[in-house]
Order: structure tokens, then sequence, then C-alpha cells
């Protein structure tokens, strides 16, 4: 599959196949994705492996998608709000490449805002000097929806003099 390709078949898959993805090629997906641009080397992303307990105190109305592998990342907070802005675009381009890497290799994702829900910070148990950005459901998918029509980018597209 090359990049063009990647990005634009990849959905979001709301149930997933039971069949195990392997930790190798998480690793390998995770490794490729941190390379994402980070200013002055910060690398500010942080992911949980989220285990069956963790999982089931999440109580998520889905269950992710019944997805085998339950990934939360996380983003390095700062008392500066331009550095943690910085850190929150960084951590979305490490999470977007994610999804692309296992894309590739035909294993879809699940976004599921429920980061910022209360208490979730707590079951996760994330540290003090970081936040959730997302949590995602990752596994083989069942069904791989059509994709939803976009705005034509032209209609978002200004040039300036
Ligand atoms: C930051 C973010 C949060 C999202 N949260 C949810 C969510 O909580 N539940 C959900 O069903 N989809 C969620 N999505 C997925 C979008 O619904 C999905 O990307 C959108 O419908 C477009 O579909 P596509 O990704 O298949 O092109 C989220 C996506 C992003 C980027």
């Amino acid at each position: 599959m090359n990049t063009l390709e990647a990005i634009t078949s990849r959905r979001h898959i709301k149930q997933f196949k039971p069949d195990a993805v392997s930790e190798d090629l998480l690793k390998k997906w995770l490794s490729a994705a941190s390379f994402a641009p980070n200013h002055r080397m910060v690398e500010p992303w942080k992911v949980l492996v989220v285990g069956p307990e963790t999982r089931a105190a999440l109580k998520h109305g889905a269950n992710f998608g019944e997805a085998p592998v339950v990934l939360a990342f996380l983003s390095q907070t700062a008392e500066n709000p331009i550095d943690r802005d910085e850190n929150l675009i960084a951590t979305c381009a490490f999470i977007q490449n994610f999804c692309l890497a296992a894309w590739d290799e035909g294993v879809g994702t699940r976004w599921t805002s429920i980061g910022t829900k209360q208490g979730t910070r707590d079951i996760l148990q994330v540290p003090e000097q970081y936040e959730v950005v997302e949590i995602l459901g990752v596994g083989y998918p069942n069904e791989v929806p059509l994709a939803k029509e976009r705005t034509p980018i032209t209609n978002k597209l200004d040039y300036l003099p």
C-alpha cells in the first residue's frame, strides 16, 4: 500500500475480529510512529497497553469494538500553554502515524474519546505530568465501512496575497 492509499483507505473500525495482534507488530508500528515531527525532540508521547482488568474498569459501552488490543495514548503536559499545545500536536501526529502503519498491514483502529472522562485518569494511573489524548481499540476489522464523504478541499483552501 502506498502512502496515499493508506491515508485515504483507513477507516474508523467499529468492530474487530478476535484474532490477536502480535506484540512485535505493535512495537514495529509504534516505533515507526515515533518518527512523527516533534518540536525540540521532546517526544512527548507515552503509550499504555491496557490490560483486561483496567479495560473492564473503563466500562466502555461497546468494549472498544471487542478489539484484542486497547492502547491509551498520553501526551506530556507543560506549564507553558504553547509547549502543551505543541506536545499535543506532536502526539496526534504520532497517533495518526501509528494508525497508518497498522492499517498498512491490515490492522484497524477505533478512536474512543473517553480520555477526558472523569475517572479515566485514575483508572489508567496516568502519571502527573501526562494527559490522556485518545484511547484506541486495535485489531483486524470485522468490516471496513465505506468512506464518509469529505468536503471538497477547495472549500477549505484560501490563498493569501
Ligand atoms: C479526536 C477524535 C476522537 C474521536 N472519538 C470518537 C468516539 O469517541 N467515538 C467514535 O465512534 N468515533 C470517534 N472518532 C472517530 C470519528 O468518528 C471518525 O474518524 C469519523 O467518523 C470519520 O470516519 P473515518 O475515520 O472512517 O474516515 C474520533 C476521531 C478523532 C480524530
